[in-house]
């Protein structure tokens, strides 16, 4: 029956973990997967889920959950995106929200939407991307297209190519945005370039879907982080948005199984929201969403749900999570300095600039695949190919180790 079948490609970013988990060099550092982890490099367990864990203990909750309790997920996911604004939006009932298996069934979900409902419609992702994002539109077959987002050069955001490829692309077309902490560039655009952007969009008709995985972490702040979405909400757009806490509430350690150990990330709990400009709209386009969840999974696990609902309506567990972001936050940034400073230090003479000034999880280092495959080899230092550094796997403890690593590969 399946001889005919041949071996898929290795996941560029799983992978990665693979290949680290089977090298036995104790000094082996994992820069893949863009999951925090602490000054020692083990994933960690926030005081918050451990708050919300004895809330919920004992709970009666292992076979079916109230949709009150899910709706109200819903909700809290959306003040957390879109602020005060969101007190309208719900009272107005003028947002289809499900709660989703992780980002990528937030995507994934969403991009079966867009095919249902657009057959015609195809997608645009910034060039870069997380790689996912494309396995994720084309297995939905909607068409890929690219925008131009990152420049190498600079090794910041190329506007300029940015806004031309927006004005370019035929009237209402899809665009998937990252609205804080793109991955894989760690390169945002400014505030000021994130309003052109949404008057474009408006001028255009083009639909933005936000996916949402690292809010806290570009600037520590939840609120400054989804400044992008309610400046796209003030001009009056319908968006979509995958939100994920699998990483600002650190539950992508939640289910235990080290084979699994990307799974467990995708096991996290998201929550995706399309706003709509009515409630009829509403109704119907959140029908539509559980009818394709229906289908793909039925319905996604709860003990998450029940966590991240807790965290977010209680307003001393919830306190000390922004605590506990901003701790994360800013450990990743004072690695940024470290990583750029003990560069310096050892005399490299390219500039390491980029290191500081992009934002939130990722670092797009500019090394070379032929780079990168030198580190694993020669210092057991694992990133995807693409350069990309993930600066919560760098610790006070391996950050002159990694520095000397890149200047080696980079000077000699
Ligand atoms: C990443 O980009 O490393 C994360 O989003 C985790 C994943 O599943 O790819």
């Amino acid at each position: 029956w399946w001889d005919h079948v041949k071996p898929a490609p290795k996941d560029p970013i799983v992978g990665v973990t693979e290949a680290f988990l089977a090298d036995p060099a104790p000094n082996k550092i994992n820069l893949g997967v863009g999951a925090y982890r602490d000054d020692d490099g083990k994933p960690v367990v926030l005081q918050c889920v451990r708050d919300a864990e004895a809330k919920i203990a004992g709970s009666d909750f292992l076979e079916s959950i109230s949709a009150s309790v899910s709706s109200k997920l819903v909700e809290e996911s959306l003040a957390l995106a879109y602020g005060k604004d969101s007190n309208v939006i719900i009272r107005e009932g003028r947002f289809a929200g499900v709660q989703t298996l992780s980002g990528t069934g937030a995507c994934r979900l969403f991009a079966e939407f867009q095919k249902r409902c657009y057959p015609e419609s195809r997608i645009y992702l910034s060039d870069p991307t997380w790689s996912n994002h494309h396995n994720i539109w084309r297995d939905a077959n909607v068409p890929r297209r690219t925008f131009h987002y990152y420049h190498p050069d600079t090794k910041g955001l190329n506007f300029v190519a940015l806004m031309n490829d927006i004005k370019n692309a035929p009237d209402s077309s899809f665009f998937l945005l990252h609205p804080c902490a793109h991955n894989p560039t760690g390169v945002d655009p400014t505030e000021e370039q994130w309003r052109e952007i949404s008057y474009q969009f408006k001028v255009k008709n083009h639909f933005p879907f936000f996916d949402m995985a690292y809010q806290g972490f570009a600037s520590g702040d939840l609120d400054i982080d989804a400044k992008t979405l309610r400046i796209f909400l003030e001009d009056g757009h319908s968006v979509g948005c995958a939100q994920s806490f699998a990483k600002n509430m650190g539950l992508y350690g939640h289910r235990v199984g080290c084979l699994r150990q990307a799974n467990i990330l995708e096991l996290c709990l998201y929550s995706e929201g399309v706003l709509c400009s009515n409630k009829k709209q509403a109704v119907a386009v959140k029908s539509q969403l559980q009818q394709i969840a229906r289908a793909m999974y039925s319905s996604p696990p709860v003990h998450g749900l029940l966590l991240v609902s807790t965290i977010l309506s209680n307003s001393d567990i919830k306190s000390v999570w922004v605590r506990e972001l901003k701790v994360m936050a800013s450990r990743i940034k004072k690695n940024r300095s470290a990583l750029r400073d003990s560069l310096e230090k050892l005399g490299s003479p390219f500039n390491w600039e980029h290191i500081t000034n992009q934002v939130g999880v990722f670092c797009f280092s500019g090394l070379t695949p032929d780079q990168v495959d030198q580190l694993a080899k020669e210092f057991h230092v694992y990133m995807t190919r693409d350069g990309r550094i993930s600066m919560a796997g760098v610790t006070s403890g391996n950050v002159n180790y990694l520095a000397n690593a890149i200047h080696q590969v980079t000077c000699c």
